[in-house]
């Protein structure tokens, strides 16, 4: 597939750059490395040409998304309610930092500027989810509709475990 993708675009054309990585990336949810290393060979420019083009740019990302993707608003509405104090209060939560996803890709965390719902700020979004005038104590509870539901134990297990 990566292929196709790349073939749609002339050789040794180094002006197709930005729409090629768009087009990976909507094809993979993120620039795969491979993928990377077939696009510079196809328009004939090194791969710290286009981290470097890859990076500039937020549109672009490097790493997968993880299974469900928070976005922090950060405009201005939502920057008076204390929005800091959310963001952090998830980093803390999930131990990562804005831009980066949790070990076990449950969870992405992003910051955005505002979503349109600055009536209910501070606002964050959770895949499709909103949630308005969001306090840092309403986090875990939050986090918690988003985690992976474990495996009840079987009842032969359950028994294991009293004896
Ligand atoms: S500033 Fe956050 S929703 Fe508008």
């Amino acid at each position: 597939m990566a292929n196709q993708i790349i073939e749609k675009y002339p050789k040794n054309d180094r002006s197709i750059l930005i729409p090629l990585l768009q087009d990976i990336q909507e094809e993979n949810g993120y620039l795969p490395e491979d993928v990377l290393k077939e696009a510079a060979a196809h328009i004939g420019i090194s791969m710290s040409s286009i981290y470097g083009v890859a990076t500039f740019y937020n549109q672009f990302r490097l790493t997968p998304l993880g299974k469900n993707v928070i976005r922090v608003c950060r405009g201005t509405a939502c920057h008076v309610k204390n929005s800091a104090n959310i963001l952090f209060g998830l980093e803390t939560a999930l131990n990562i930092k804005a831009g980066q996803t949790t070990r076990d890709k449950n969870f992405t965390l992003e910051v955005v500027s505002c979503i349109g719902a600055c009536s209910i700020a501070p606002v964050i979004c959770i895949n499709d989810d909103y949630y308005g005038r969001v306090t840092v104590k309403e986090i875990d509870r939050i986090l918690k509709k988003y985690q992976p539901v474990q495996p009840k134990p079987s009842p032969q297990k359950a028994e294991e475990v009293v004896k």
